[in-house]
């Protein structure tokens, strides 16, 4: 199963890939996460997508495309893949189409978690993630069991460096327009299923795993 999970920054594609690898055999790649761990580990790619990312600009489409084609070269995609956040301009798709022919693959699902403006500045000032695991809080809609503390591994909980007020606003923005491109892109090609992604987290959850399973059209 190869689907591609879009959405706003904090309309939940992290939280909600999380729920749906649980549910299918294949793996999460998400290119924000890629860039963070690359960014700790200081290598040049980290060193490059910081200097945008600290701003909400996006990483340049050369660097974003050639590490998703990295990515889904790897033997843990042979049975698909989910991803998120990519890709994320009308030129990603068109690269990401182009690898697709070339491995011999096909999309089965591009999914737009839709979500007002207003509740995603909400959610992305409350949110709260693990050091360790990677797992996703906010503090008033996914409260973890104790302050500052993962429930899964016991991690600190910390808040993303592009999570400040001034940050948030200009990724939305730049991030607005790119959606736009890119869900007339998916529609002309009559991929695109959207849902609406302003319920509790398990209510997501459940309609975006029947959209997966072929249980509503
Ligand atoms: P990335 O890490 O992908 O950030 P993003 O797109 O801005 O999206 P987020 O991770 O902020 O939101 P999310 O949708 O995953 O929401 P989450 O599940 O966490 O990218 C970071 C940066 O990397 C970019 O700005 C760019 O610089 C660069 N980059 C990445 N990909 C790129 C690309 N393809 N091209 C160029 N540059 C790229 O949820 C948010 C909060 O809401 C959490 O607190 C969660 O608990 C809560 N929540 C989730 N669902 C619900 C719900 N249903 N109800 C209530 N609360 C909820
Ligand atoms: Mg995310
Ligand atoms: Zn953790």
């Amino acid at each position: 199963m190869n689907i591609i999970l879009m959405g706003m920054p904090g309309a939940g594609k992290g939280t909600q890939a999380a729920k749906i690898i649980e549910q299918l055999n294949i793996p999460h790649i998400s290119t924000g996460d890629m860039f963070r761990a690359a960014v700790k580990e200081q290598t040049p790619l980290g060193v490059e997508a910081k200097s945008f990312m600290d701003q909400g600009q996006l990483v340049p489409d050369r660097v974003t495309i050639g590490i998703v084609r990295e990515r889904l070269a790897k033997d843990d995609c042979a049975n698909g893949f989910l991803l998120d956040g990519f890709p994320r301009t009308v030129p990603q798709a068109e690269a990401l189409d182009q690898l697709l022919i070339d491995l011999n693959r096909e999309l089965d699902h591009v999914i737009y978690i839709d979500v007002a403006m207003d509740e995603l500045l909400r959610r992305l000032t409350g949110r709260w993630i693990c050091r360790d695991c990677g797992a996703t809080y906010h503090a008033v809609f996914a409260p973890p069991e104790k302050e500052g503390v993962c429930d899964h591994c016991g991690g600190e909980l910390y808040q993303r460096e592009d999570d400040r007020a001034e940050t948030v606003a200009n990724r939305l923005k730049v991030n607005f327009e790119q959606t736009n491109h890119l869900l007339a892109y998916y529609e002309s090609n009559g991929k695109l299923e959207r849902v609406y992604g302003a319920l509790p987290i398990d209510e997501v959850s459940k309609h975006i795993l029947s959209v997966v399973r072929g249980t509503v059209s």
